[in-house]
């Protein structure tokens, strides 16, 4: 896999790690492995699967995805005790390739007032981590947590040790997103210069986004020598989140003149990994995010309009098509057939079953009946929301909504629970609360409601509405999303899914509580 091109630089996603950690971002496990194959698809040479001492459900995220892929390695993060480094070995067990990723904190505030370690003790336990995670694995990569805010002489000493025990990656994460780019190129440059045995190692590059320059921090660690850059999807992460994973490789694709480093990532693939972590996190990317926002690619004002008709290099450095943006195409309509349905997910890049596509063509006819056009974002919307809800243990079955100015506005609703028909009616100070009092009333809970949004999945007034919603229990955070040309429907359908995340939450946390009674 890795090249002997001495300017190859590999990429690490750290979604489902550094990325799941933004708050409200949690995902299931089948969330998980839908996204782990989509980053095999991507290219990606190590996936960050998850942090297995922390939950049972980072334990088997890396345990599942080591057992679903064959290409990338597959890293679980632990600190330096030995405990967390057993644990992340044995879930890594089941992988083809794996790698440990062992880290602790050496700048003087964090060994300070977070490990409450002496610089000595922590130096220790960098050799002790190290020789403990490369006598269970071939492949260790070690971090200082905070290096940017680390003294000097100390973060070599402790490199230095990494090296000595066996880490052959050494990353160099900026934590709290302090440096600039001349500032964390130059740490690279020196470290890679001065540190005894650096040649050895590959360097990498862990960059968070406080300041905004998480992209431009990563480039200039290449620029000076690493040859691994850390980031996720869409960028999302603890606090401003990480580098961009789809932002980092465009800029080395289309400025190779001046970036002359390589990857393997399949950039028609950006687009479709960008839309999934979106769809499964509920986190929206905004509209004009570079490469993957709806924005990326139009052209509203009238001079920028000609110019692209007369030629696209005009207002384009890369094409839509390069980060797999298609035109919208109309797809099919209600005389479509199955075999047709079917091609068109293939091309969307679905790999469903035989009843999965069934019931997604049952889905899609029903669609064709309201809608006149069905766009391949529509399909894309429908496979979505079959795929977020599939075992879901609550789920709607029928919504009759009064709503506008003549009120009282009521919501009378059928849940099924596992498979038995509840209902319920209520009213609300307006429609969506009507729906979401009936819910409660059919499956009390005590569930805060702290984001509600609502997206068209198309242009125009048939276009089928996508609700995500974040609900917090407990200090616990989940998301949920639904689509329906119904806006109200997708807001049930959505509210549902977030509280069938939060019953598995409950299962996990205090498995005596499986019990659907709020
Ligand atoms: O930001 C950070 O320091 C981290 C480490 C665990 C690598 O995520
Ligand atoms: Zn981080």
């Amino acid at each position: 896999m890795t090249t002997s091109d001495p300017n190859h630089v590999l990429i690490f996603d750290t979604t489902l790690r550094d990325g799941e950690q933004s708050p409200g971002a949690a995902m299931s496990l089948e969330e998980k492995l839908r996204i782990a194959e989509q980053l095999e698809a991507l290219g990606v040479d190590v996936i960050e699967a998850g942090f297995p001492i922390s939950s049972n459900g980072d334990f088997e995220a890396v345990q599942e995805i080591g057992k679903l892929l064959k290409e990338p390695i597959i890293c679980g993060l632990a600190r330096a005790g030995a405990k967390d480094i057993h644990r992340a070995a044995e879930a890594l067990q089941t992988a083809k390739r794996k790698r440990i990723h062992t880290f602790i904190s050496t700048s003087p505030v964090h060994m300070k007032h977070k490990l409450q370690m002496e610089p000595h003790a922590v130096l220790e336990a960098v050799a002790g981590s190290v020789s403990l995670a490369r006598s269970l694995v071939e492949d260790v990569e070690w971090s200082p947590e905070d290096a940017t805010r680390t003294e000097w002489d100390f973060l070599c000493r402790c490199v230095e040790a990494a090296i000595k025990t066996g880490a052959s990656t050494i990353n160099i994460p900026d934590t709290v997103g302090y440096a600039v780019p001349q500032e964390y190129g130059a740490l690279i440059a020196r470290l890679i210069e001065r540190v005894p045995g650096a040649e050895k190692v590959r360097f990498s590059t862990h960059c968070h986004n406080d300041l905004g320059l998480a992209v431009a921090n990563s480039l200039a660690g290449v620029a000076n020598g690493a040859r691994q850059i850390e980031c996720t999807i869409n960028g999302i992460g603890e606090r401003a989140g990480n580098a961009a994973l789809e932002e980092v490789v465009m800029a080395m694709h289309v400025r190779h003149d001046v970036l002359p480093f390589t990857t393997r990532i399949a950039t028609p693939q950006l687009a479709r990994a960008s839309k999934l972590v979106s769809t499964i996190t509920g986190f929206p990317v905004q509209y004009n995010k570079a490469i993957v926002g709806k924005n990326a690619f139009a052209h509203e004002s009238g001079i920028h309009q000609d110019g692209m008709l007369k030629n696209a290099q005009t207002y384009e450095i890369m094409t839509p098509e390069s980060v797999g943006v298609a035109k919208t195409s109309l797809v099919l309509g209600k005389l479509s057939g199955r075999h047709a349905f079917r091609e068109k997910l293939t091309a969307l890049g679905y790999d469903l079953g035989d009843n999965a596509i069934a019931d997604a063509f049952t889905r899609f006819k029903d669609l064709a009946d309201k809608k006149r056009y069905v766009f391949d974002e529509d399909i894309i919307a429908l496979v979505d929301d079959e795929m977020a809800r599939g075992s879901d243990r609550i789920q709607v079955a029928n919504l009759r909504v009064v709503a506008g100015t003549w009120g009282p506005q009521t919501a009378e609703l059928e849940l099924t629970i596992d498979g038995a028909v509840h209902s319920e009616a209520a009213r609300g100070d307006g429609p969506v609360d009507a729906v979401l009092n009936a819910i409660k009333k059919i499956f009390p809970h005590d569930a805060v409601l702290q984001l509600y949004q609502v997206h068209a999945v198309t242009e125009g007034t048939d276009a089928q509405a996508e609700v995500s919603v974040r609900l917090e229990e407990n200090g616990k955070t989940v998301t949920g999303r639904g689509a329906d040309t119904d806006t109200l429907v997708a807001t049930a359908k959505a509210y549902v899914n977030a509280l069938n995340k939060l019953l598995v939450k409950r299962q996990k946390t205090a498995p005596e509580a499986l019990s659907l009674s709020g």
